[in-house]
């Protein structure tokens, strides 16, 4: 795709991966993804703000020339060093000799490790600003943890654009580019969140606040559209999703269960019931089919959680697992624990899932809930007065 005017002497450089569908090993990218990197030519300097992964580097040079001679690049700002934004890096500061690299002292030692040699930046802290004449200048915000040590924000005044990398980002492929003018993403740009900032919500808000006031026209994120249209809505939203909860608010509690059969989700649902009853919000969740960062996400947020599955094989099933080896990073310690199953003929899924639950920092006090096959009417109210008590020990929870 050739480059596109974001605002004036502004361009997008990047380029576009629609064919992508799995990111970094881990997650997935439905409607691909975009490397967007962005040229600054409004001063009498240029700047380059990120690069993009190796194998679309042609494509991305071909954009820079059809802009400048690279030669004529006096900078190249590294907001992140990750390679899907760095990886041409290298490549590119021989085809652009005069350019030097501009980053933080964070990011300096994750340059010199991808290119394996020293570049001699241009160090800049929180605050600094880079004189690219004809009054033009961007001004850096540090701000770590998005999602490295060394990411860092750069602001072009005369713009009023904010370039935050992968902050805000979304993979979400589409070359229409600007955020009024794509479909609706927002799924994207929430499942993008879950996975890359959920674990940093501190780091966010902090950096939500040193760009709370700034005059912002744009936002201009590495992966996925261009946010034009209210770019301060979608600083909200990120101000929400890591807003922890407020002591003292109505008591929750989650039912996940993973039913082959529907057994187990019936148990879910009176478990859920009977905890209702007793005045606790409880939300159930299937645990195939729900997103692994949602389901972390509010259980960080819950008092309580009861974890239901079928036995197969005299184990408990493998979505259930995967669940639970992604909680030992979260503070657990006094949240309340329980766990239930349907079985065929040995049951052991329960016992297995309330002893991981202890070694969590859970606090179980209920003995699993084991039921043969389809739950009878007494199994079900079993089921329910479970739930009851772990609404009322909820309850009894201080704070
Ligand atoms: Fe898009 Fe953290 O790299």
């Amino acid at each position: 795709m050739r480059p596109v005017e974001i605002a004036e002497g502004v361009y997008w450089v990047g380029a576009l991966d629609p064919q992508l569908r799995v990111f970094d090993i881990i997650m997935k990218a439905d409607h691909g993804t975009t490397y967007n990197s962005y040229l600054v030519k409004a001063g009498e300097k240029v700047a380059v703000v990120d690069t993009v992964k190796e194998p679309f580097y042609e494509e991305f040079l071909e954009n820079v020339r059809s802009l400048v001679d690279p030669r004529d690049v006096s900078y190249v700002i590294v907001n992140h060093t990750e390679p899907d934004h760095s990886g041409s890096l290298g490549r590119f500061l021989r085809d652009a000799p005069n350019a030097r690299v501009v980053c933080d002292r964070n990011c300096r030692n994750f340059v010199r490790n991808i290119l394996n040699r020293d570049v001699d930046p241009v160090l800049v802290q929180d605050g600094d600003t880079l004189d690219l004449g004809g009054g033009v200048e961007m001004r850096f915000v540090h701000a770590p943890f998005l999602h490295w040590p060394d990411t860092m924000f750069t602001y072009l005044e005369q713009g009023k654009i904010l370039f935050t990398c992968d902050f805000l980002g979304a993979h979400y492929c589409d070359d229409r580019l600007f955020d009024d003018l794509v479909d609706d993403y927002s799924h994207a740009f929430e499942y993008y969140y879950l996975v890359i900032f959920r674990p940093f919500k501190k780091y966010v808000l902090e950096a939500l606040d040193k760009v709370q006031g700034l005059d912002l026209r744009v936002i201009a994120p590495s992966h996925g559209p261009i946010l034009r249209s209210d770019p301060r809505a979608y600083m909200e939203k990120y101000r929400e999703w890591s807003s922890l909860p407020v002591p003292g608010q109505e008591k929750s509690l989650l039912v996940f269960y993973a039913s082959a059969y529907g057994n187990t989700a019936a148990l879910a649902e009176k478990i859920a019931e009977g905890a209702r009853s007793e005045g606790v919000k409880v939300t159930v969740m299937d645990v195939a089919a729900t997103e692994l960062g949602l389901m972390i996400d509010r259980i960080e947020a819950a008092d309580g959680i009861a974890v239901g599955s079928a036995t197969i094989n005299g184990d408990a099933v493998e979505p259930v697992w995967y669940l639970l080896s992604h909680l030992a990073t979260l503070n657990l310690k006094g949240k309340v624990g329980a766990a239930f199953g349907s079985y065929g003929w040995s049951g052991e899924a329960p016992k297995l899932i309330a002893d991981r639950l202890r070694g969590l920092k859970f606090k179980v006090e209920e003995e699993p809930l084991r039921v043969n096959l389809v739950p009878t009417e007494e199994d079900l109210e079993a089921a329910k007065d479970m739930g009851r008590r772990l609404a009322r020990s909820l309850r009894a929870q201080v704070g």
